[in-house]
């Protein structure tokens, strides 16, 4: 007997950054975050239980994937069914399809993490609806997966804070402007490799916590971004929020350049473009830098602006190729058939 469904999800970006960890069990952020939900660039996963499978498989983009990402894959079905109350479940063929690089910074584990949850929960219990509820309780289930993935269950604009050690539904992600509700904002990626990084977000954050002088400082500073992120969401004001977004993204690379070793995702390629877009702003285009755990120089601008940012990011040289997005929507179902 064999029950399955298919969800999808798409990518976001911190514009306040999740970095540190306080509670690693619970994977409960140090910090909160802001992110912006990307149109476009989205995870497909079907997961399909399968009484004839004799254990779990994740085929990723058609390739077999063992090792750590299976088990982390297979702990996140057991992690649903046991929310669901479900007593036990057969192995599952996991089929995922991520439409960008994947583990290259692009927050592939975000869309990854909130896909998995929906398709799970769909497959799961049949009838599933992805209400509100639903959605909140996924979005605690998805941070388990990978901290960002709670902030994917949404569209539009997302806090995920930090919550309490100890309490595994404390760090909550919830919607603070739908996609439609700032349509002109635009995210410029310019995609400066499209193959894995040497250190993922996980093990970079955890190394940076426990040997970086800067961290506590990055933390400290942390709750004020958040709180002048959130007023320039709420009046839409683009130029005070890419002010945040570009001051903390540089203070959570310098805490993790300051670890021992130093944790560096910043190439030639990230710099460069950081001074291209300081040098649009001289000329009046609000352009403003992110960057995440990998060495794409990402951009916060307008709509109207997005085709001379992208040019400026593409002529940087590193710079492979660009990618405008949207603010996009949040996880969906897109079919189950129950057992
Ligand atoms: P990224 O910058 O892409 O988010 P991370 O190091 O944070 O990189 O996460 C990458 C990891 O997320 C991969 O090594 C894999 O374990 C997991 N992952 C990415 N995409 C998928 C997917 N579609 N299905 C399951 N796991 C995935
Ligand atoms: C730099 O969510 O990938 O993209 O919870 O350990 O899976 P885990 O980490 P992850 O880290 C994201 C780090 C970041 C900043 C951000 O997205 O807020």
């Amino acid at each position: 007997m064999t029950a399955k469904a298919v969800a999808e999800a798409n990518t976001n970006i911190a514009l306040v950054k999740y970095w540190g960890k306080n509670d690693d069990h619970f994977n409960l952020p140090a910090v909160p975050s802001l992110s912006l939900t990307l149109a476009g660039l989205r995870t497909r996963t079907e997961v399909s239980f399968e009484a004839d499978l004799a254990s779990d498989r994740l085929l990723l983009n058609e390739h077999e994937v063992t090792g750590e990402p299976l088990a982390k894959v297979s702990r996140h079905l057991d992690r649903v069914m046991r929310d669901l109350g479900v007593a036990a479940r057969a192995s599952a063929l996991v089929r995922s399809h991520n439409n960008f690089p994947t583990a290259a910074g692009l927050a592939s584990s975000a869309s990854a993490f909130a896909a998995l949850s929906v398709a799970a929960a769909g497959a799961l219990r049949p009838g599933f609806v992805l209400d509100d509820a639903a959605r909140r309780r996924l979005a605690v289930l998805a941070r388990q997966g990978s901290g960002s993935a709670a902030r994917s269950l949404y569209g539009g604009v997302v806090v995920l804070g930090t919550g309490t050690p100890g309490q595994v539904d404390s760090a909550r992600a919830s919607q603070v402007l739908r996609e439609t509700d700032w349509p002109e904002l635009r995210l410029v990626i310019g995609v400066a490799s499209e193959s894995a990084k040497d250190t993922g977000s996980t093990d970079g954050m955890k190394h940076t916590a426990a040997t970086s002088p800067y961290f506590a400082p990055f933390v400290a500073a942390a709750p004020a971004d958040l709180r002048q992120a959130m007023t320039a969401v709420q009046s839409r004001d683009l130029e005070a929020l890419g002010h945040v977004a570009e001051r903390s993204a540089l203070r959570m690379h310098a805490s993790a350049l300051a670890a021992d070793p130093a944790v560096v995702y910043l190439r030639g390629a990230t710099i460069e473009g950081l001074h291209a877009l300081r040098a649009l702003r001289r000329r009046g285009i609000a352009a403003f830098f992110t960057c995440d755990a990998g060495p794409h120089p990402k951009a916060l601008t307008h709509a109207r602006d997005a085709d001379a940012v992208a040019a400026a990011l593409a002529a940087v040289p590193g710079v492979l190729r660009t990618i405008i997005a949207a603010p996009g929507p949040g996880a969906r179902l897109i079919e189950d058939s129950g057992p």
